[in-house]
């Protein structure tokens, strides 16, 4: 099905089963530890042998000798993969770093070699027994110290690495107020619960894995590409997926490891990475220094924006999208942004959840609130008074054919959630002076950001098929990576064949099944249910083939196909046998005719211990503007999920860089630290009540990314309200606070 003009009312639209907030289908396996995880499919092949990855404990340099015989030799072992023992292999289209290191090592606990043996405690045993000397050679490690060397990207995701909009320099400088000062995000570990794993066997030349991964199609095709085999010759399998936050989007070595260690041993090997491999072997969210400049008139109208960016990555790579939000979120007649890219010899960069407006986010929703207190603005109004419905610095508009050249937000219900969360909150019981709220010990204080996301299309294909005793199958190769995709799917097939939830079974992650949008970008939820639909209407005609009517619009409603008061139970048009159809969504011009963004507000309040200043966070509020609502459950908790992980960001999480030997030196949870349950007391989540017909037959858009954006710089902002202290070097963490506190006195 093409999608290219905005969608009319369906059968979605009835909202019985979508729209509802239904409890997850996959719930009561996974509370009940019956969901098998990539490492837990013991029965999925006899004899499984366990591998254990040796990493590269240099960041830069070359293998000297690699000796694996004590290794070889020690109990239980049954092979030893290495670079050389491997021959040639490819490398991913989406990999920036060589998942098989040696001789020459790119970054720090690269893997270098895999053992395999028949336990897990042998294979970790013999791992240890693997001879590595190095020549180290001289890396780059540090962000800023290396901002000189920065180069100008090709491009940024799709767009270019610079923009301009009117004459920003002179704008700026003529301004009556301005603001010009420079924020900066370390470099962050997605930390998902579980670990990457596979299990992987042969059967001749067929390569069955089982793995963690949010992309089935991108696993099975970079997996080939690097074993140098057909895509076809390999099976992906990912039913459940403990979290990946973009950290599983791409191939990973324990896949590609567990797949020659197979072939080595010559039986099943399955690969977990263990915890304290994972930050420095896997990729992470790069860290940034961005400088935003802002000017404005007396009434608070911006009259120059700008938003410059620099990230790194190993050679080859992709710098963060930080300035992206920048071209779209506040209006103002002059603007540029700019990304520049360094290289550096740290462990790869790439997505995390939400990249870009995560992390621009973070900066220029602190550089508003200063802004907004510098011209004695309170903070909300000031983001209202810069509303814009058209997107002001475009670099796709001029293709887009708009008119004026200037597109169009689909929808833009910003200023609502900026009331709507004022509202909710009680903003206006805030007290705008630091420092002026007190509660014994505790400094009070409150902040808000605003929250903005693209929504991006991508094709998605399923195939449903309704059985002889009234069941709906539907395949599609999505992943559930702990979003709800196994519930809002069946509450989409559910609804337009007219079936109770329970009569729906959802089969996923399996690489034999049609190609979905997988899980990324916020695009999972509304584009992998608009498959389901665009396969459910085939199945319709089908049906309804089958039983003879000729009218067009047929209703499916409890098990009954109605049209011109004729009724007939759905169950007649499979009485010969089941009916199966497979069709996708894909989508035309109509994501790119219409800028396609969500957006939202964050409130936080929090209180800062007047001695120690540690932080608290008491509660926090987003409202959210994301299209339709599939599922106000599971979307909930996806929200929740984020507005947890911006805490983070705000108030803990920092891979520290050993600049000398260059690799993260806190790599594992007890270092990396992560919000816990204790750590958020209360957390609101509003909707608002929309429908965006641009998007999609289900009228939906991201919410899981949305939820993130904007989170750090309102927890921020709510410390300098608490405080007086302003700091713009993320984590904000008490040692950034204390020597700057008002006298506790
Ligand atoms: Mo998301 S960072 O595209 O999984």
């Amino acid at each position: 099905m093409k999608f290219d003009t905005p969608a009319e009312t369906n059968p979605i639209d009835r909202l019985t089963i979508v729209g509802k907030p239904l409890d997850r289908i996959d719930g009561p396996l996974k509370t009940t530890g019956r969901a098998p995880y990539a490492y837990e499919h013991h029965g999925a092949a006899p004899n499984q042998a366990h591998g254990v990855i040796v990493g590269a404990t240099i960041a830069k340099g070359r293998i000297r000798r690699l000796d694996t015989a004590r290794a070889e030799a020690a109990p239980g072992v049954v092979a030893v993969v290495t670079a050389e023992s491997a021959g040639k292999l490819g490398k991913g289209e989406h990999n920036t770093a060589t998942l098989l290191g040696g001789p020459e090592i790119e970054h720090y606990h690269q893997a270098i070699a895999l053992v395999v043996a028949e336990t897990f405690e042998q294979a970790r045993a013999a791992a240890v027994l693997v001879e590595v000397e190095y020549e180290r050679a001289k890396g780059a490690f540090d962000l800023a110290g290396e901002r000189n060397g920065a180069e100008k990207p090709e491009k940024v995701n799709d767009s270019p690495p610079d923009t301009a909009v009117g004459n920003f320099e002179s704008a700026f400088g003529t301004a009556d107020m301005t603001l010009d000062e420079t924020y900066t995000t370390p470099d962050e570990s997605h930390a998902m619960m579980e670990p990457h794993a596979s299990l992987a066997f042969w059967e001749g030349r067929k390569l069955t894995l089982y793995t963690s991964t949010q992309m089935v199609a991108w696993t099975k095709k970079d997996l080939a590409k690097t074993l140098g085999i057909e895509p076809d010759d390999v099976h992906v399998v990912a039913p459940f997926i403990g979290g990946g936050f973009g950290g599983k989007l791409f191939l990973r070595a324990d896949a590609l490891l567990a797949a020659l260690g197979a072939r080595a041993a010559g039986r099943p090997v399955k690969v977990a990475l263990q915890r304290p491999m994972i930050f420095n072997n896997t990729t992470h969210r790069p860290a940034t220094i961005q400088r935003i400049r802002i000017g404005a008139n007396r009434d608070g109208v911006i009259t120059a924006i700008g938003h410059e960016c620099w990230s790194a990555d190993l050679e080859g790579g992709k710098p963060d999208g930080a300035v992206d939000q920048t071209r779209m979120l506040y209006a103002g007649a002059n603007r540029m942004t700019a990304t520049r890219l360094e290289t550096l010899d740290l462990p790869e960069s790439n997505s995390m959840r939400a990249p870009g407006e995560a992390t621009g986010m973070m900066a220029l929703e602190i550089a508003m609130d200063e802004m907004a207190e510098k011209l004695g603005i309170d903070p909300v109004e000031f983001r209202i008074r810069n509303d814009t419905q058209v997107v002001p610095d475009d670099p796709k508009a001029e293709k887009s054919g708009a008119e004026n050249g200037q597109r169009r937000f689909s929808q833009r219900p910003f200023v609502e959630c900026l009331r709507l969360g004022a509202e909710k909150f009680g903003w206006s019981r805030r007290s705008a002076r630091p420092g002026s709220t007190r509660e014994g010990g505790w400094l009070i204080g409150h902040g808000m950001a605003s929250a903005f996301r693209n929504n991006m299309s991508v094709k998605s294909a399923a195939r449903v098929r309704l059985t002889p005793q009234g069941g709906v199958v539907v395949e599609t190769d999505m992943t559930d990576i702990g979003t709800g995709s196994y519930t809002i799917i069946a509450q989409t097939a559910a609804e337009m064949m007219g079936v109770p939830l329970e009569r729906v079974t959802v089969r996923l992650g399996d690489s034999s099944f049609p190609v979905s949008a997988g899980s990324g970008g916020q695009f999972g939820g509304n584009c992998s249910t608009a498959g389901v639909y665009a396969a459910c209407v085939k199945l319709r005609e089908a049906v309804s083939g089958k039983l003879g009517f000729n009218q067009a619009d047929l209703t499916f409603a409890d098990g009954q196909v109605n049209a011109g008061g004729r009724s007939v139970a759905l169950t007649e048009a499979v009485k010969d046998g089941e009916l199966v159809e497979e069709d996708g969504i894909e989508f035309g011009d109509i994501s790119k005719k219409a800028q396609q963004s969500t957006f939202g507000s964050h409130f936080v309040e929090v209180a800062v211990d007047a001695w120690t200043a540690e932080i608290r966070v008491r509660r926090m509020l987003a409202v959210c503007a994301s299209g339709r609502i599939l599922n106000p459950k599971t979307a909930r908790s996806q929200v929740i999920g984020a507005m947890t992980m911006g805490v983070g960001a705000a108030l803990l999480e920092e891979l520290v860089v050993d600049k000398r030997a260059g690799f993260f030196v806190n790599h594992d949870l007890a270092q990396y630290e992560v919000p816990v349950h204790a750590d958020i007391p209360h957390q609101e989540v509003i909707f608002l009540d929309e429908a965006d017909p641009m998007s999609s037959p289900m009228k939906a858009k991201g919410i899981a990314e949305l939820g993130i954006c904007g989170v750090a710089a309102a927890v921020a902002n709510a410390v300098y309200n608490a405080t007086g202290v302003r700091v713009r070097d993320y984590p904000v963490t008490l040692d950034k606070l204390i020597e700057r506190m008002p006298d506790a006195a």
